[in-house]
């Protein structure tokens, strides 16, 4: 049987790599790099330094694997991802059986860690379901999530009350109403400066744990353009941009 390792890896920076995903780098002999072209050659390239800096076989080996690019999100976003996934799957099924023999242990580095807004895990149960005979073991990595808080000093929860994990997409079809801390990502569309700002807080952060990693908080409706405009830049001066933010009703409250 074959088995793969998905490794969180965090959200970019080296030093967010667990020691347990230092180990197991070390176990596998052969790394799966999703390559999803020019626009995101910076987040091979934080997979690649964390694969020199840390493995220390000199036989490991490297397979790229070119992602497809996802159909525009019409209507049907859920049909648009599926497709997308099919094809996805067709590519891992290809160079797992390929690359990896029967009995030796492979493995994905997972931006951030594998249980967030992340499609790998998916693609594999696809995979198994269909009849590759595949194990896996997960490793945790810190996520974006994380990292947004610990860079702005902020607990994510007020005492007692839930926070919500969402995306952009969701956002734009309304908080909900009794959403006291809400993270939003996935947002390419700068969601937060089209929402109602009253009475709400906004700790946002551009590509954390690289070199132009940028943090803005304050009253929405006071940053909102700052946020817009500086998102802009980090964007336009390298072709792209991830970003997250937490929304707080009720102000500065840090309990
Ligand atoms: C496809 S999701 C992957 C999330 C990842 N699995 C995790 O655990 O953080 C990509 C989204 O995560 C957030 N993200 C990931 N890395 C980030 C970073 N270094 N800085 C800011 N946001 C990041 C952004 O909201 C981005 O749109």
């Amino acid at each position: 049987m074959r088995k793969l390792l998905l490794i969180g890896m965090g959200p970019g920076d080296p030093n967010y790599l667990t020691l347990q995903a230092v180990e197991a780098l070390n176990r596998a002999s052969v790394f799966f790099l999703p390559d999803k072209g020019a626009e995101k050659a910076e987040l091979k390239t934080a997979r690649e330094e964390i694969c020199r800096r840390f493995i220390k076989s000199p036989d490991t080996r490297f397979v790229s694997i070119d992602i497809p690019q996802r159909a525009p999100a019409g209507d049907d976003y859920r049909a648009v991802v599926d497709d997308w996934h099919a094809r996805i799957a067709a590519r891992y099924e290809a160079l797992l059986t390929s690359e990896l023999a029967d009995g030796a242990c492979g493995a994905f580095l997972v931006w951030g860690d594998p249980s967030l807004y992340d499609s790998t895990l998916r693609i594999l149960d696809r995979l198994r379901a269909q009849g590759l005979a595949i194990d896996y073991e997960i490793i945790p990595g810190i996520t974006a999530v994380q990292a947004l808080a610990a860079r702005h000093r902020i607990a994510l929860n007020r005492i007692g009350e839930p926070i919500t994990i969402t995306t952009g997409r969701k956002l734009a079809a309304g908080l909900p109403i009794d959403a006291d801390s809400t993270v939003v990502m996935l947002d390419g569309d700068e969601t937060f400066a089209k929402i109602d700002p009253a009475d709400l807080e906004i700790y946002w952060a551009a590509n954390l744990g690289l070199a132009d990693e940028v943090l803005i908080s304050g009253p929405l409706k006071d940053v909102a353009a700052d946020i817009s405009r500086t998102r802009r830049q980090v964007r336009e001066a390298k072709g792209w941009v991830m970003d997250i933010y937490l929304l707080r009703r009720g102000g500065k409250a840090k309990a």
